[in-house]
């Protein structure tokens, strides 16, 4: 496994869509981590994934919203916001990922939460937040595997689901 991790450029469109499209297939209305991807038009999505980078946006700060390769495949989408207010990181967490269908359960993400903690300690963040349901059998373990522990459990009405949110030190 080789992983490597860049920002979206334009010419990216037919590999994002197939990665949308990959989900979709798979039953998933939304994909994680992929910051509106679905609802504007490619090119401005593009162009305000690489502004995220520098030009902090209101509620996120700056963002750093990644596609993750093995060699040419792309394999996952990783949503780093390392300014969120701290009341807006005990709602959204710091960090979001997802990875295609296909390739999952194979470490992929465990992985990619590893680079992205790494981030975040270029960062000079002490500590990541992430939110998950509590169903979210492979999200929960994807942050356990990373040192994650369990800090807050609270009822999210709207969905009707339980949301977890865990600590991982950043050293
Ligand atoms: C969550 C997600 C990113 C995990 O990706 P992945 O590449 O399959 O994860 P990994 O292969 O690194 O597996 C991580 C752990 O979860 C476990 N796991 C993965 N899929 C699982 C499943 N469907 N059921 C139970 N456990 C599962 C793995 O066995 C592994 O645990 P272990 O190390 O204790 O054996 C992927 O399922 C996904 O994209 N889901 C939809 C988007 C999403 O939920 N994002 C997170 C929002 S909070």
């Amino acid at each position: 496994m080789e992983l490597s991790f860049r920002l979206p450029d334009i010419n990216d469109d037919n590999l994002l869509k197939d990665y949308v499209r990959e989900h979709h297939l798979n039953g998933e209305t939304s994909v994680s981590a992929s910051r509106g991807l679905c609802h504007m038009p490619f090119g401005e999505w593009v162009k305000q994934i690489n502004k995220n980078t520098t030009f902090p946006q209101e509620i996120w700060g700056k963002t750093y919203t990644y596609l993750c390769f093995d060699c040419d495949k792309l394999i996952g989408l990783l949503d780093i916001r390392c300014e969120l207010s701290e009341n807006d990181r005990w709602i959204y967490g710091d960090i979001g990922y997802s990875v295609c269908p296909a390739e999952r359960r194979k470490g992929y993400a465990t992985k990619m939460l590893a680079f992205a903690v790494d981030v975040c300690r270029e960062h000079k963040m002490k500590n990541v937040i992430l939110g998950c349901y509590k169903d979210n059998i492979a999200s929960a373990r994807t942050i356990i595997n990373n040192g994650g522990v369990l800090a807050k459990e609270c009822d999210n009405y709207k969905k009707g689901k339980t949301s977890q949110y865990y600590i991982i030190d950043v050293y």
